[in-house]
Formats: structure tokens, C-alpha cells, sequence
């Protein structure tokens, strides 16, 4: 294969699948020192859905997506599987998720934690100029299994589920018009998990961060894409609380409108969370051919992403 960076890619296929088991706030609130009216004005959240493996999601989203671009196996030319909860410690839970679905190629994880979506979307873009057809990317989570649900500050948080979307190379106009990703080190010990522990995060700091680092990376992409925050039709933001969406919608100065949010029935499942609000958007026809998406997330690292795309949905 070889390098063209003129290149371009849309996406051509979507699905997703969600934990299997419902959790309301009012279930948290019969377990533990907290109530629905707390965990919805501070989060938005109502429900989750938990339960199932991080493969499991991964392939039953993978599917529908295959489905949707009317695509065979086969016809995949690289998996990129964005989890930070893995199946397993080794090997890579891509290399399950190859197997069961049947693809022939390449499949490899990314950890970003909850910015790993827009990190591997980008990293497909990426591979589609390097000379792949097709790449399936895929974010997946199940955070259930790293949540101390003893924490009444983290166990509201979180729910289990996987978006997948199929990208295709084109050779007309790019749907990715612009990107930017980051990760500032020293932030690390605001929000983490040992291997065999649990998420340990300190709540108010991540806030304040997440909302900076989600406009910064956000403004920067429209920069890079040539447009201005008018120019955006919907922003697909990371669903970890209402208010982080709220605050940098404002000082995007876009509409909170304009946010797609999906938070309220899944709490926050990290890199599945963007593609989730992506298809519910794509799938009630909110989202039409031609619109400008600003994606953006934030995670542990401290990590930050977003994506220009321009709509193009299967022909
Ligand atoms: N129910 C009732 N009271 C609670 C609960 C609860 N579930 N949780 C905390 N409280 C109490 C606290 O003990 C505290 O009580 P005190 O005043 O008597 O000490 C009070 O509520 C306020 O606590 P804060 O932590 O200040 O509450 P805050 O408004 O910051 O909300 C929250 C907490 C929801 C965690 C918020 O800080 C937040 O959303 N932070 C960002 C989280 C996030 O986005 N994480 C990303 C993780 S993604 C990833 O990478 C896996």
C-alpha cells in the first residue's frame, strides 16, 4: 500500500449496542446515600444500562455497522478498537473482535480513555491515506467493571456500551475537514484506574479541566477545518455530565441547542460515548448530508480530542 495524502474518507456505516442490564438512579439510591434528584442536577443522568464484555458490545455495534455500509467482513482492511477497559490484559481485545466478526486484516486497541473514539477515528482517517479501503473503528466500554460501586461519586457516573462506524476511502472531498488531539501527562492522577482497581477521580478538578480542554481542542479544530463556530450544525460532545456539555457550549458560543446528548438513558461510557450520540442524531434524522459535526471529548490522560466532519452518509 502506499501513501496519497490527497486521500480523503467518509463514513459509511454506524451501530451500537448498550449494557444489558437498566440501572436508575432510584436502583443507585435504594444501595447507597444518594437520590435521582442529586445524580440528575448534577449529572443529567438517569439511567445506564450495564453488563456484557468489552468484545461482546464491541461486535454486536460492529455488526449493525457492517449492516448499514453493506460491507462484508472481508472487505475491512483495519480495525481500530478504542477501549480503556479491555476484555483482557493481553492480547489486545481488537484481536477477539477480529476473530468473531471474521475480518482478514490488521486490529489493534487505542486507550485514550473517553477521547479514544476521536482518537481512532482520526488514526482511520489516517490509515485510509496510507492505502486501506476500509477501516472499522470502534469505541467500546464496559466501566462497570472498574467502578467501585460502594463510590457514591463515581458509581452514578458510568454505564457499559460500543458505537462502531465504517470509514471508506474516497477520492472526492474528505469528510474529516479538521482535527486536533492532545494530552497534558501531568494531569494523570486526577482521574485513574491501577490495573485490578477502580476509577479514582477528583470530580471538581476534572470538571474545570474537561471544560478547557474540550474548547480549546474544539476551537482549534474549526480553525484548522477553515470554518467558525457558526458553521457547525451539531456538536456530538462526550457524554459525562450535562453540565461540562453546557459549560463549553457557552463558551463555543454555540447553542446548547445544537449539542447532541444521549447522557440522560447511558451516563458516561467513555469512548463509546460519542458514537452513541453520533447514531441516536444520525438515526432520528437530526443530522442531514452536508452538516459540519464538531466531535469533541475529553478523558483520563489528560486527554482531548476533536474532529471536523462533514456529513456525507452512505450514497
Ligand atoms: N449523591 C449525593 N451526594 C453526593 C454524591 C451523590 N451521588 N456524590 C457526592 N455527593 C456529595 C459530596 O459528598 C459533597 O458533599 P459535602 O458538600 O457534604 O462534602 C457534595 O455532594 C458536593 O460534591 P462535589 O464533588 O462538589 O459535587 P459536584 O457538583 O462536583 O458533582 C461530579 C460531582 C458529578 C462527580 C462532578 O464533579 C463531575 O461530573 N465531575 C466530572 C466527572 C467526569 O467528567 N469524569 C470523567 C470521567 S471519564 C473517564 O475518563 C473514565
Amino acid at each position: 500500500m502506499t501513501f496519497n495524502s490527497n486521500t480523503g474518507g467518509r463514513i459509511i456505516g454506524w451501530g451500537i449496542a448498550l449494557g444489558s442490564d437498566l440501572i436508575t438512579n432510584h436502583d443507585l439510591a435504594s444501595r447507597m446515600d444518594t437520590s435521582d434528584e442529586w445524580i440528575k442536577e448534577r449529572t443529567g443522568i438517569s439511567e445506564r444500562r450495564i453488563g456484557g464484555t468489552t468484545s461482546g458490545l464491541a461486535i454486536q455495534a460492529a455488526k449493525d455497522a457492517l449492516k448499514v455500509a453493506n460491507c462484508s467482513p472481508d472487505e475491512i482492511d483495519m480495525l481500530i478498537l478504542a477501549t480503556t477497559t479491555p476484555d483482557d490484559q493481553v492480547p489486545a481485545t481488537s484481536a477477539m473482535v477480529q476473530d468473531l466478526l471474521g475480518l482478514k486484516c490488521g486490529a489493534m486497541d487505542i486507550n485514550a480513555a473517553c477521547s479514544g473514539f476521536v482518537y481512532s477515528l482520526v488514526a482511520g482517517f489516517g490509515m485510509l491515506g496510507l492505502g486501506n479501503k476500509r477501516v472499522l473503528v470502534i469505541g467500546s466500554e464496559t466501566l462497570s467493571r472498574i467502578t467501585d460501586w460502594e463510590d457514591r461519586s463515581t458509581a452514578i457516573l458510568f454505564g457499559d456500551a460500543a458505537g462502531a462506524v465504517v470509514i471508506e476511502a474516497t477520492d472526492t472531498q474528505s469528510a474529516l475537514l479538521g482535527w486536533e488531539l492532545s494530552c497534558d501527562g501531568s494531569l494523570r492522577d486526577i482521574l485513574h484506574a491501577e490495573i485490578g482497581g477502580t476509577i479514582v477521580m477528583s470530580g471538581q478538578e476534572v470538571f474545570r479541566k474537561a471544560v478547557i480542554a474540550m474548547t480549546d481542542s474544539a476551537l482549534t479544530s474549526i480553525k484548522n477545518a477553515g470554518l467558525t463556530s457558526e458553521d457547525i450544525a451539531f456538536v456530538i460532545p462526550h457524554q459525562a455530565n450535562i453540565r461540562i456539555i453546557e459549560s463549553a457550549m457557552k463558551r463555543l458560543q454555540i447553542p446548547i441547542e445544537k449539542a447532541v446528548s444521549v447522557l440522560h438513558k447511558t451516563g458516561n461510557t467513555s469512548s463509546a460515548s460519542i458514537p452513541l450520540a453520533l447514531v441516536d442524531a444520525v438515526q432520528d434524522g437530526r443530522i442531514k448530508k452536508g452538516d459540519n459535526l464538531l466531535l469533541v471529548g475529553f478523558g483520563a490522560g489528560m486527554t482531548s480530542a476533536s474532529a471536523i466532519l462533514n456529513w456525507g452518509g452512505p450514497e
